[in-house]
């Protein structure tokens, strides 16, 4: 007991020289102290718990009221499906209709400008954009190394339809864009057909803000544009009378936690008369036949929204951007910029006594362009990497919540951990076996490359407190060889985790 005790006074005090430290370094960040307060009550459950939370570009965290709010809602109404004119559907449609004004304007979007459609996620949107965009033979479709599956996975529909497909690289080791190979690629256009570049804000692998400038830069090539902000909005503020991508990607989790089933895609007007619906589905028609076996699509965003939407979850979004402007994503932004920076420093400075590095961190080292998300490997002191998935279960043991894998981004993880072409087509030849527990397996035999990495984010309500806490964790690998780390007990595949004997 004495012991323990001894070792948190140990803790705190070395915790607070560190702050000390920090404030001195990043003064600014006494100007975010509204977020302490705000985690000291409405997320108090995080240090109740002794949550270390680092997962935000997996998914945000929730504040109580905004649950409290939308159960308020749903307890003191009678909501039926908004599909009809009856007083209950009215009800849902008024608070349906109110939460998308409310997204066109927390997005400084005119309705004149854009068509909002409601989706279950970001990648329900992507696949929306997929399926209808007008690839054709002669047409392009652009993206860059750094995108998530989900927008890979536009490249099927791209390849089908005949469209010739192609990847702008990245530059390792801060994984940002070749400028000079983008340029000569966006340059290679026939405008007389419909173009397709897709890229993402922020990047859900390495941080990097990726310009946001170079949507008009691609649309005055004759490029429509596709900017995926989901890692990006959460903690940076997205202004589309600034920037005007052709089509926006978001989930609403990622920016306030709650609800999750909701998404949205904004299109803007002209390319939405473009676009061709494959199919068409409850709620998407103004007219259907089954003798005359012909349909008339609804206009707006209605054509876009298949079925019954997620009505009740719907309002909750309303409740969370009210949440977010209240806060203001200034002091967001601003507070994620300060304890990335201390992050990276804490990271890159830790070293074995031998000399040699622990940390490897797959990205930029600096908070210039970057956010908040940070990916890395740890070495032991012979440079052997360290089994991420080990590192995340002694995380987890510790309270700290990580993500490790790829993260659905394999384009970055290729080229951060210098996968070559051969190694993946010696991965694919492995056949339906080929998962990212054999691929990993694969890539150590074949000269110890990484296959996979740790993903530590920062986001709305983090505190040094939990970037404190994360780089002594990393710390304590100091010095310590494979033997002393030990043995995962449990497998990743497809991002479900499989422990023995379950
Ligand atoms: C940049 C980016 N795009 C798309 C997605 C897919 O989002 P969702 O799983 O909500 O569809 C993610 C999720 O992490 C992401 O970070």
């Amino acid at each position: 007991m004495t012991n323990m005790v001894t070792s948190l006074a140990k803790d705190k005090s070395e915790m607070e020289a560190a702050y000390a430290d920090f404030i001195a370094r990043s003064p600014e960040y006494a100007r975010t102290a509204a977020l302490d307060q705000l985690r000291a009550t409405e997320y108090c459950r995080l240090d109740e718990q002794g949550q270390v939370y680092l997962d935000y570009t997996g998914g945000s965290l929730y504040a109580t009221t905004q649950v409290e709010q939308h159960l308020a809602m749903l307890r003191s109404g009678v909501f039926g499906n908004p599909h009809s004119s009856n007083p209950t559907s009215a009800a849902m449609t008024e608070r349906v209709e109110g939460t998308r004004r409310g997204v066109l304007s927390y997005f400084n979007a005119s309705a004149e400008d854009y068509i909002l459609v409601f989706t279950p996620n970001t990648s329900g949107a992507l696949k929306l954009i997929g399926e209808s965009f007008p690839f054709a033979p002669g047409s392009r479709f652009l993206l860059t190394f750094d995108n998530h599956n989900s927008v890979n996975g536009i490249r099927e529909f791209a390849r089908a339809k005949g469209a010739t497909i192609t990847y702008a690289p990245l530059v390792p080791p801060a994984l940002r864009l070749d400028t000079g190979r983008l340029e000569a690629l966006l340059g290679e256009i026939d405008p007389a057909g419909e173009n397709l570049f897709a890229y993402p804000a922020q990047s859900n692998f390495s941080g990097v803000k990726h310009p946001l400038e170079l949507v008009a830069q691609a649309q005055d090539k004759g490029w429509r544009v596709l900017l995926d902000a989901a890692a990006f909005v959460p903690t940076n503020r997205l202004d589309l009378k600034a920037v005007k991508p052709d089509f926006v990607t978001v989930s609403f989790y990622k920016m306030f936690g709650y609800p999750t089933g909701v998404g949205a895609l904004l299109i803007r007007r002209p390319v939405y008369a473009t676009l061709q619906r494959p199919w068409f589905a409850g709620g998407t028609v103004n007219f259907a036949s089954v003798q005359a076996q012909a349909h008339v699509l609804a206009p707006g965003e209605a054509a876009f929204e298949d079925g019954t939407l997620n009505y009740l979850s719907i309002p909750a979004v309303e409740i969370g951007l009210r949440h977010l402007q209240a806060i203001g994503m200034d002091i967001i932004t601003e507070r994620v910029r300060c304890l990335t920076g201390w992050m990276l420093d804490g990271l890159m400075a830790l070293r074995h006594s031998n000399g040699r590095a622990l940390v490897r961190i797959y990205g930029p080292t600096t908070t210039q362009a970057r956010g908040g998300t940070m990916t890395l490997n740890l070495y032991d002191p012979e440079a052997h990497l360290v089994d991420y998935r080990r590192v995340e279960e002694l995380a987890g043991q510790e309270g700290i919540s990580l993500r490790t894998g790829c993260f659905c981004n394999p384009g970055a993880g290729e080229i951060a951990e210098g996968l070559s072409e051969e190694d993946m087509r010696a991965a694919l030849a492995l056949g339906p076996d080929v998962s990212l527990v054999s691929f990993a397996r694969l890539m150590r035999n074949r000269g110890h490359k990484s296959a996979g990495a740790i993903r530590a984010s920062i986001g709305l309500v983090s505190n040094f407190a939990d970037v404190w806490r994360f780089v002594r964790f990393v710390a304590s690998f100091r010095d310590q060889t494979r033997l002393t780390i030990g043995d995962v007990t449990f497998d990743i595949e497809s991002c479900r985790v499989i422990r023995d004997g379950s």
